[in-house]
Parts: structure tokens; sequence; C-alpha cells
């Protein structure tokens, strides 16, 4: 699949997940043998007004890469400025944001508030579409209604407007995350348009993303809460999509990547800032294993990257020895 004038190896694409996919967590989708990765949604105005915390969002590496920025905004002019700093950044791809519902967003008139201003999208992918040439793609809702004809709608300016391809999430931005995703709409922008469409939305299990791309008829399909703590599912679907079985990751496997993970953290964010992360995010890579709550509670409390080891360490030793009755992770 191409996007603009970039190929993509396979099928699957990394979801932007705002205070997720940082870096780290992008090079473990990569090495799982995701296609694209995309950044978190990143303030157009943050960007253009110098905020140092936000330029740090656009930090990359050569080993993740093709990568999608994506950022968020409605001044066509700031958008624009916005683009030109994306594309200096070393972006493969500058997405645009038309899709976050959460309501500090939409206060700005930004995110799925712009899905009702058609006019105003047009403005402003014209003005981000002159002031950049890497491939320039949009990420949609299904819009303010359930009949979706405001996706349909911005789907045909996209088009229009030299957009090289649309990410539809089928839901509407009243309902949240709540709800199951009309993959029925994508199937329907699939029709109205002829760029690439990006299948998103309760891609959870392997088998998901080849339902998905059977149902909808989509180029691609997007994963992002099914990739959290999970970025084993990428190489599932490929192995999927080229008529293997999957195969799901052994103690040694898991951990390893969560090894990767606190290492990489670390080397990124500081150990301070990194820790923080982790506190709250290792839990996710365990979900399922026997005593997991147990290295949950653990892990709340490690202050280094060596504490962090160390924990990781006792608990796949703990999985591996099938003696052991009990286990005392935070001693
Ligand atoms: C924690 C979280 C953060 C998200 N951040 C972004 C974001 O920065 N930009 C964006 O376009 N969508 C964002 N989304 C939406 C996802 O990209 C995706 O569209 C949605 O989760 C549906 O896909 P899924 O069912 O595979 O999770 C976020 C979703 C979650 C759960």
């Amino acid at each position: 699949m191409n996007i603009g004038s970039l190929k993509l190896d396979n099928i699957t694409v990394l979801a932007p997940l705002a205070g997720i996919t940082s870096l780290p967590f992008r090079l473990l989708a990569k090495e799982a043998g995701c296609a694209l990765v995309c950044s978190e949604m990143i303030s157009a105005n943050g960007l253009v007004y110098q905020s140092l915390r936000t330029h740090e969002l656009l930090r990359s590496q050569a080993e993740e890469k093709p990568l999608s920025v994506q950022i968020f905004g409605q001044d066509p002019a700031i958008m624009a400025d916005a683009a030109v700093l994306v594309v200096a950044s070393g972006a493969d791809i500058l997405d645009i944001n038309l899709g976050c519902a959460v309501r500090k967003v939409l206060k700005t008139g930004s995110g799925a508030a712009l899905m009702k201003e058609p006019h105003k999208v047009e403005k402003i992918l014209q003005c981000v579409r002159k002031s950049v040439n890497i491939p320039l793609t949009i990420k949609i809702r299904s819009g303010w209604e359930a009949s979706g004809s405001q996706a349909l709608k911005i789907a045909k300016i996209a088009q229009a407007n030299g957009i090289d391809a649309i990410t539809v999430h089928p839901r509407t931005a009243l309902q949240g995350f709540a709800g199951k995703a009309n993959w029925s709409l994508i199937k329907a922008v699939k029709k109205a348009v002829s760029i690439p469409v990006i299948g998103n939305g309760d891609v959870v299990l392997p088998e998901d993303a080849l339902k998905m791309t059977a149902a909808t008829g989509c180029d691609a399909v997007m994963i992002g809460r099914g990739a959290i703590g999970n970025p084993w599912i990428f190489s599932q679907v490929i192995t999927l999509l080229q008529g293997g079985e999957v195969a799901f990751p052994d103690v040694e496997q898991r951990f390893e990547t969560m090894a990767t993970y606190i290492t990489s953290t670390v080397h990124f964010f500081g150990e301070h800032r990194a820790s923080r992360i982790i506190r709250s995010q290792l839990g996710w890579f365990v979900k399922g294993l026997r005593y997991s709550s147990r290295f949950r509670e653990s892990i709340k409390k490690v202050s280094t990257e060596k504490e962090a080891l160390t924990l990781v360490k006792k608990y796949k030793d703990f999985l591996l020895d099938g003696n052991n009755k009990g286990i005392g992770l935070n001693k």
C-alpha cells in the first residue's frame, strides 16, 4: 500500500495515542513489524509558539521510520506553519487530527469539532497542502451524527484537496470510545473516495484486522488500544495475512520486551520522568499472567531503572520456576 509517494511494507498501522505513543512505545511496535507508527497528537499552537514540551514530541529516531506525525489545531495559518516545523523534524507523513473528542480539544474548535465545519476543514487542508509536500493524511471520526454523513463529506473534501489517505474511526464524537465502531462507515468512505482508506476501531485480536479488511475493503488497519502492552499484535496480524498461525509471546520474549521498554524509556525521558511512565504503563504488559496484580502493585513503587529491571527479572524468574509457591515482589 502507498500513501502518496511512500510505500508501506504491510497494512498495519499504530494509532496515535496521547501519552502513550512516544518514541519508546513506537519502537516496540516497529520491532514487531508495524509498517507505520504515529506520534500522539501535537498542538499546532504549541509548535508554532515554541513550547519546549511540545517540540519534544517531535523527537524521532531512524529505526522507527516511516513516522507519521499528527497535529491538531483550527487556525489554517498556524496549522500550515506547524506543518513546516513537522517536516523540518524529519517526519515522513503529516496527519491532521479531525477526530479528537476530548472536551479540552473540542473547546478550542479543534479535533472532532471541525467535523461540523467542512468549509473550515477545506481551508485548513488547502493551507497545509500548500505549505508542505510530504504525504498528507487526515484522521476522522463519524462526525456528530450516527449516519456518518459528515465523515463522507470531509472525505470528499480531503480527496479534492490533495490529501493522500484518510483514517476512519467510525464512532461519533458523542460516543467517545463507547459502543461498537461502525465498520460499515469505513466501507462507505472507501466507496466514496479513490485515495487509500485506513480502517480503525475495535481491532483487538489479530483476526479482527482480517475481518476489518474483508468487511470494509480498507487498504490498511490502524490499531490503538489493542497494541497497548501488546506490540506483538502487529507480527500476529502479519503472520495471519501470510497464512500462518498466530504465535503468542513466551515469557522470555515478553519480559525481554518489557526490559527493552524500560531501558529506552529511561534513555529517552531520563530516569525521573521515565519512572513515572514505567509505574503507570508496565502493568499493561503482564495482563493475564499469574500474580500480575502483585507485580502491578510492586512496579508502582519503582523510582530507578535498576529497580524496575530487577523487579521484571524477579517476576520472570518466578513465572519460569514451576516450583515457586508464592511471590514477594515488593520485598
Ligand atoms: C488513550 C488514548 C489516546 C488517544 N490519543 C489520540 C491522539 O492523540 N490522536 C488521535 O487521532 N486519536 C487518539 N486516540 C484514538 C485512537 O487513535 C483510536 O482512534 C481509537 O482508540 C480507536 O481505535 P482502537 O479501537 O484500535 O483503540 C486515542 C485513544 C486512546 C484510548
